[in-house]
């Protein structure tokens, strides 16, 4: 018998605003919680322990696509069953076996020596794109340098042109505002449906043209990998290059600007990483710690178990709440504490388990060289208001905008 908990309403927008403070709250707690999140409640862990265990339990599931429909009106659902069955394609959301062997595919796209021989062309993007900055007195850090850069470096991995690029970041932001939101309305998820099928098509022309003029991007690897006899679906390719799409920008970007934003509120510990630029890889890991652009994933139970001493039934959902076990007291000293030199940092912004984050070491060459370049480059940057606002999206945590002064 599983007993029936009080609803604990944490999510209002401002406490999304800094959810810092409540998580060290519900952390004395107690390491799950049942959480209201908009039109339902969910069991959501808090615990750095429990949330690593949780992602590598093979008793839960990551196909979690068609639940995402569960918060719109039930007269409505039928009408997005495409959306559903287009993520449930992404590799994110897929279970052994089919997860394993697409995986083992993609990983060939991202070993690190793919991704060090990315090198210089993020040092070139980030060049290019600073030096117009260099000329003001002011910007947006967030529409002129962090929304672009990792966005233009997947469209490159890709092989695509640049022209198209506002045309998916408009694509991207609607699957985005749809997976993050908790309550998910009928508009979003048209809007996330309409982006999907515009991707799909687009995809379908491109890899059909790039099988004719195979070049050295990623979906002629994917081409090629298919070609050498493994089985991946023409549908499964599209799906793998819209969801690198959209990973690789929606996540990235917010590391460049929630880590710019905290390294601007923390002079000291900056003056010190623009002193010792070694630094940079402990510091990056500290900001992916500290802001974690994702903030929560999701599992659903195959069978019933026990989470933290709670029977919790099959079928329900899970939150993994990332950003909070990124704070727990019991596996970090000082958790809110910006340490830029902290060691051991076994964060879990990239998650853990099979679905471990596929783009870490690109996301981390990204967030090193255009962070440390942001530091160099413009020594006395500071913050141009008080306090910018951050996107009250649940699952993505990332400012709307970032105004300095150069
Ligand atoms: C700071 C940047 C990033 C963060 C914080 C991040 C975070 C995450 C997290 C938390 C997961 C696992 C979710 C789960 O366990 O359910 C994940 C998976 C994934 N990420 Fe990232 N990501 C980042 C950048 C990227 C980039 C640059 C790419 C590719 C271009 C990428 C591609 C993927 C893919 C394909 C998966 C699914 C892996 C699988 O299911 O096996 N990510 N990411």
């Amino acid at each position: 018998m599983v007993d029936a908990p009080g609803r604990k309403v944490v999510f209002s927008d401002e406490v999304l605003q800094d959810p810092y403070p409540t998580y060290a709250r519900l952390h004395e707690e107690g390491p799950l919680h049942f959480l209201d999140v908009g039109k339902w409640a969910v069991w959501s862990i808090f615990s750095h322990a429990e949330c690593s265990s949780i992602a590598k339990d093979p008793r839960l599931s990551a196909k979690r696509a068609q639940q995402m429909l569960l918060p719109l009106p039930i007269s409505r659902q039928a009408e997005f069953s495409e959306l559903a069955r287009m993520l449930g394609l992404w590799l994110i959301f897929m279970d052994a076996p089919q997860h394993t062997r697409l995986r083992k595919l993609l990983n060939k796209g991202f070993s690190p020596a793919a991704i060090e021989g990315l090198r210089p062309r993020v040092e070139a993007m980030v060049d290019l794109m600073l030096k117009p900055l260099q000329r003001g007195s002011e910007a947006d850090l967030m529409s002129e340098f962090a929304n672009p850069m990792p966005v233009r470096i997947i469209l490159e991995m890709l092989g695509i042109p640049q022209e198209l690029r506002d045309m998916f970041v408009n694509w991207s932001r609607d699957i985005a505002v749809f997976r993050g939101s908790p309550d998910r309305t009928v508009e979003q998820a048209q809007a996330a449906q309409d982006a999907l099928i515009g991707l799909t098509d687009f995809f379908r022309k491109t890899v059909a043209e790039r099988r004719r003029n195979k070049g050295n991007d990623l979906i002629s690897l994917l081409i090629d990998i298919e070609d050498e006899g493994e089985v991946l679906t023409e549908e499964e390719l599209y799906a793998q290059c819209i969801a690198l799409l959209f990973a690789g920008h929606e996540t990235t970007r917010n590391l460049i600007g929630n880590g710019m934003y905290t390294l601007l509120k923390h002079p000291e510990e900056t003056a010190e990483l623009r002193e010792k630029p070694e630094m940079i890889r402990t510091a990056v890991e500290e900001l992916l710690r500290y802001e974690s652009p994702v903030q929560l994933t999701a599992r659903v139970l195959k069978e019933e178990i026990e989470v933290c001493g709670r029977r919790i039934p099959k079928k329900w959902s899970i939150l993994c709440m990332l950003g909070a076990a990124n704070r727990d007291p019991k596996k970090f000293k000082d958790p809110n504490r910006l340490d830029l030199k902290r060691l051991n940092n076994e964060h879990l912004a990239f998650s853990a388990g099979p679905h471990f984050c596929i783009g870490a070491q690109l996301a981390r060459l990204e967030g090193q060289i255009a962070l440390l370049n942001l530091v160099q480059r413009f020594p006395a940057m500071k913050l141009a208001g008080p306090r910018p606002e951050w996107a009250s999206t649940f699952g993505f945590r990332g400012l709307k905008s970032l105004p300095v002064i150069l």
